[in-house]
């Protein structure tokens, strides 16, 4: 089967990324048709792109050989999918408004083939309240994301806006034209998942943060789950050390509150998981400026964040049919589950002991007790990908059941 993408690459330091991007997909016998954008030019050559995909780069719109040869609007279907890495915010922008003022604008607009987007930005103009708008907006549309991830940028700032590695994207191609309905056909079929994972961190000043120590494993884990099993799944994690898992719409955050935001604009779903250790406190004003030690040691005051598994268990329209939730607790497990299955409007608590023995948290083990409002079902110590396969046959046969 030939498999051909295009490759449009726009202008950001994450260009380079393109090039080992292309490289990666040539090994897995994936032709590469590449547009590099005015901007993207800034940052990798015609002659390196041309070099590593053995084809014509392609750059103006208004060229009279390229239009004679093959015009723009065959060039945007010609190949089984269009990949815009790194997806910067002036194409997205671009794309979500519908513009066609360049090449790769025009060519995004009259494209009948699925699109997947590795976007890469300063993590304020990710944060920006118009790229929110525009990756809705693009989302609405159909164009599916991969990254960014959250690390330390190029211009020496932090936080979400990295473009996903080369890796990353090249496995997310490769599921894409392998299932060109994207999804597996299973008993999560025309489902759609949403679920928290990982840590939050609640800064203290642009250095520091309060965190804790999940490692997103489980919440990833149901992710996987839920994905081989015909869902389409939005996962909203907060920041973790695991890789983007292919075929699984991620959505990086920081804090709490961010967390929510992101929850409530995927609402509408069939079934919500909250695997995510959220930070219950934050501080309640952040420094701007990192604080100094001659200072002496701050007084923090605590603001209580938002609650976001209650929030949506108790949500009066768009309430997904199932919420789910997991109660990590030292003592008293089950009492505890109880309450919170009642105090947060949970259809299930999924409980397990977090305490120091136990090895549970941040590892790689799981023995949890299903608590609904029927009772309680004690399950063996597994690993966290045996629980999460399990757990997510019978929230499908739950969803079945409850519809
Ligand atoms: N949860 C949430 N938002 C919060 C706190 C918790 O969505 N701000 C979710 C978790 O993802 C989990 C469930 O609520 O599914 C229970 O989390 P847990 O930390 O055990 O409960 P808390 O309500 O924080 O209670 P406590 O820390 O006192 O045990």
């Amino acid at each position: 089967m030939n498999r051909r993408i295009l490759l449009i690459i726009g202008g950001g330091i994450a260009a380079y990324k393109a090039l080992e991007l292309i490289r990666l997909l040539k090994r897995r016998g994936i032709a590469v048709t590449p547009v590099l954008t005015q901007a993207g030019a800034q940052f990798v050559t015609e002659m390196s792109v041309a070099a590593l995909a053995g084809e014509k780069v392609h750059g103006d719109l208004f060229s009279i050989t390229d239009e004679t040869q093959m015009g723009h609007i065959e060039l945007s279907r010609a190949a089984d999918l269009v990949v815009v890495a790194p997806a910067t915010a002036d194409l997205m922008a671009k794309a979500a408004a519908g513009l066609a003022s360049d090449l790769a604008s025009t060519l995004l607009l009259a494209t009948d083939k699925p699109v997947l987007m590795a976007p890469a930005m300063n993590v304020r103009m990710w944060e920006h309240a118009a790229t929110r708008r525009n990756l809705a907006q693009l989302r609405a549309d159909g164009v599916r994301f991969t990254g960014p991830e959250s690390g330390e940028m190029a211009c020496g700032e932090f936080g979400p806006g990295r473009m996903a590695e080369p890796e990353t994207i090249a496995a997310e191609i490769e599921t894409l034209l392998d299932a060109p309905g994207a999804l597996p056909e299973g008993p999560l079929s025309g489902r759609k998942v949403v679920i928290t994972a990982g840590p939050t961190h609640e800064p203290i000043d642009p250095v520091r943060y309060i965190a804790n120590r999940s490692s997103g494993r489980q919440g990833y884990a149901l992710a996987g789950a839920a994905r081989d099993m015909g869902a389409r799944v939005v996962l909203v994690s907060g920041p973790v050390s695991l890789p983007v898992p292919p075929g699984i719409e991620v959505i990086p955050v920081e804090r709490a509150e961010e967390m929510l935001a992101a929850v409530k604009e995927e609402m509408p779903c069939d079934l919500a998981i909250f695997a995510a250790a959220v930070a219950d406190w934050r501080v309640k004003e952040a420094a701007a400026g990192k604080l100094k030690k001659q200072a002496g040691p701050p007084r923090l005051e605590l603001a209580p964040n938002p609650d976001i598994l209650a929030t949506i268990g108790k949500m009066k329209r768009h309430r997904p049919a199932l919420v789910i939730g997991f109660a990590a607790e030292t003592e008293d497990l089950l009492a505890q589950a109880r309450r919170k299955l009642a105090a947060k409007g949970a259809d299930m608590i999924v409980a397990n002991d977090v305490s120091p023995e136990s090895g549970v948290f941040g590892g790689a083990h799981n023995q949890v007790h299903l608590v609904t409002a029927q009772g309680v079902e004690d399950w063996p110590r597994m690993d966290k990908a045996q629980v999460a396969r399990r757990l997510m046959e019978r929230l499908a046969r739950m969803l079945a059941d409850a519809q």
